[in-house]
């Protein structure tokens, strides 16, 4: 017996019959994006390496897979594109006939699902940056993204996209002034009812590795450090997502997930908008390794990461466990 009345007993709680009644988080298959690749150089399906379960498909393939994410309950998909050729601007991306506007004309036209696209250039320029380059004083003699010769290219990809019949836009590119851009040159085309998603704290992470693979994005040279954020910083968070906020971004993101928790956890109790967290392609091969070795169990280990980026405040999450945990529900 303890040295004092042990009224207070939080066991109570946790048996089987009433722990579900008293739980404080949910993940719904309706919280899920799942992100899906389509990809204008394949003729048939390419799985992944390092993202065991996930594919780049052709075109022609795009509504089947988007019916598969479909059938797990899953209702959104985030389209993001790998282009039949690249050039310096990454004008692919908001080419009439490009691959993401080819995909989410089939895919609104034939399936029920809400279709987010991802706006950026990456995947787009043959020097695997996230816009124009630029050479001069304002990069210090070196080579860096011309953020503002980037804007006008988000904007006309974002509206291509839009024109194409994606419900939302997400810009990815850590460009400053991105939504301001693309919220007027939407509204300019008519698209006053498309929402955008913004990427706004997305930091320079190494957790993105699997993904530069799966949509051959990774930078020839340098790295992103001069667009994307500081790893170290939570305050400059704050100030990125009130900037887009100001700028009439609809949901706010954050990303990665799991490794910032504290800032999905901030951006929710600073602002009012729905959060999003990108559960990245780094976060989801690690668990699938350590799977495979038998050190970890997969489900529960998916559910878990879902369950800790609600918890910290998330409303929304793009992940690629949608479809697996989705299953499972
Ligand atoms: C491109 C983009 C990246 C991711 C999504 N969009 C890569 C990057 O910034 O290097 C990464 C997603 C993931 O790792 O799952 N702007």
């Amino acid at each position: 017996m303890s040295e004092y009345d042990l009224t207070d007993r939080p066991r109570r709680l946790r048996r089987d019959g009433v722990r579900d009644l008293v739980s404080e988080t949910t993940v719904r298959a309706s919280d899920l994006i799942a992100p899906v690749f389509v990809d204008a150089t394949a003729d048939e399906r390419v799985p992944i390496d390092s993202m065991p379960g996930h594919e780049r498909v052709p075109v022609e393939e795009s509504v089947a897979r988007v019916e598969e994410v479909l059938e797990t309950g899953v209702e959104a998909v985030m389209l993001f594109g790998i282009p039949e050729s690249k050039d310096a601007v990454g004008s692919g991306a908001w080419d009439e006939d490009g691959v993401v506007q080819r995909a989410t004309r089939a895919v609104s036209a034939e399936t029920d699902a809400y279709v987010l696209t991802d706006v950026c250039f990456c995947e787009y320029t043959e020097h695997g940056h996230c816009g124009v380059l630029e050479k001069g004083a304002r990069s210090g003699g070196g080579l860096t993204v011309d953020n503002d010769a980037t804007l006008a290219n988000l904007t006309r990809t974002a509206v291509s996209h839009a024109a194409a019949g994606a419900d939302m836009v997400a810009p990815s590119s850590m460009t400053d002034g991105m939504v301001g851009a693309i919220r007027s040159g939407l509204d300019r085309s008519g698209f006053e009812d498309v929402p955008v998603m913004s990427y706004a704290a997305k930091y320079q992470s190494a957790f993105y590795g699997p993904f530069r693979d799966a949509a051959d994005g990774a930078p020839a040279f340098g790295d992103r450090r001069h667009y994307q954020m500081n790893p170290a910083n939570a305050r400059e968070a704050i100030r990125e997502v009130r900037l887009d906020v100001e700028q009439g971004a609809d949901v706010l993101m954050v990303k990665p997930a799991l490794a910032y928790l504290d800032i999905v956890r901030a951006v929710r109790e600073e602002f009012d908008h729905p959060v999003a967290a990108y559960n990245v392609s780094g976060e989801y091969a690690m668990l699938h390794a350590a799977a495979e070795k038998g050190w970890l169990d997969l489900e529960a280990t998916a559910h878990e990461s879902l369950l800790a980026i609600k918890r910290a405040g998330a409303n929304l999450i793009l992940t690629y466990w949608a479809e697996t945990v989705a299953e499972r529900l």
